[in-house]
């Protein structure tokens, strides 16, 4: 049986990925709303004094906690979260890069579904169990051919099998031109995608239209703090249309 003791508590918020494209917009958007926030990097994280320096400038305490089970259960022991945001993933680029530096595994996986088990373990061991959220992926399938969307789909699995109440959001692309990492293939499908559907949309097929098209980051933020909050939203899939800000727009 899931409970939801975090609901209608003030927010303690543990984010994972919190140096990512949405990782920091939501960190920034919790600690703009009062919650305290622990913003968790890796201590190896590419840019770590500049992610650090950043984060806290939003108000959040950085967490530079290795990714290993005991010190990362100890950190939310300490840390008590009421929720607890799970945006971290690789990239196959990271990964290959990983792979030629002969550094440890970097793949689904290891990071995606690794690191988000672990994330999970140690949530579930807190004597107050926070709401978990996750960011997943339109598609998401254990038995998907596709190595990212199987990733996201086990993961998800677990989720539903833990005691932990759970929120999983399922965006399409989130894009936008604020995202300091270039992934040009990404922006280009997902601005063509906005495009088409924005097509689709005035012809009258709003709920695919609003279903495919891209997140922002910030938009994004805005909607898992919203789902985080709302005890309905507990053991739910929030699928992509319900993770667009109220009247937002394709982005452009
Ligand atoms: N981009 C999309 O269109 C899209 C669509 C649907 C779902 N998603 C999923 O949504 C989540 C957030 O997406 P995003 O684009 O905001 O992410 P992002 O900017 O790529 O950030 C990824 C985060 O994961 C961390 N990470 C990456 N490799 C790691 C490793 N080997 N060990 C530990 N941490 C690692 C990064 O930390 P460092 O800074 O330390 O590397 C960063 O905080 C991801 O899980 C992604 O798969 C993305």
């Amino acid at each position: 049986m899931h409970s939801d003791p975090s609901a209608n508590t003030p927010v303690i918020a543990w984010v994972a990925g919190a140096t990512g494209y949405t990782g920091h917009e939501l960190v920034r958007a919790l600690c703009e709303r009062g919650a305290t926030v622990h913003a968790h990097i890796r201590p190896d994280s590419p840019r770590l004094a500049e992610w650090t320096e950043r984060l806290r400038a939003y108000g959040a305490h950085v967490e530079a906690v290795p990714w290993a089970e005991e010190a990362l259960k100890a950190a939310l022991l300490r840390a008590a979260p009421t929720q607890v945001y799970a945006l971290l993933g690789t990239t196959q680029k990271r990964a290959r890069a990983a792979a030629a530096a002969g550094a440890p595994p970097a793949d689904y996986t290891a990071v995606d579904v690794g690191l988000t088990l672990m994330l999970l373990r140690a949530a579930a061991a807190l004597p107050e169990a926070p709401r978990f959220v996750y960011l997943s992926s339109l598609g998401a399938d254990p038995h998907a051919r596709g190595a990212y969307l199987r990733a996201r789909g086990q993961v998800e699995q677990q989720l539903r099998d833990s005691p932990l109440p759970y929120t999983i959001a399922r965006p399409s692309f989130i894009s936008g031109p604020d995202r300091p990492e270039s992934r040009p293939a990404e922006r280009i499908s997902a601005l063509l995608a906005d495009g088409v559907l924005g097509v689709l949309g005035a012809l009258g097929a709003r709920t695919l239209r609003d279903r495919l098209r891209s997140n922002s980051a910030r938009g994004l933020a805005r909607a898992l703090i919203r789902l985080a909050a709302d005890p309905a939203a507990a053991n739910t899939i929030a699928q992509a249309e319900a993770l667009h800000e109220q009247g937002a727009r394709p982005s452009t």
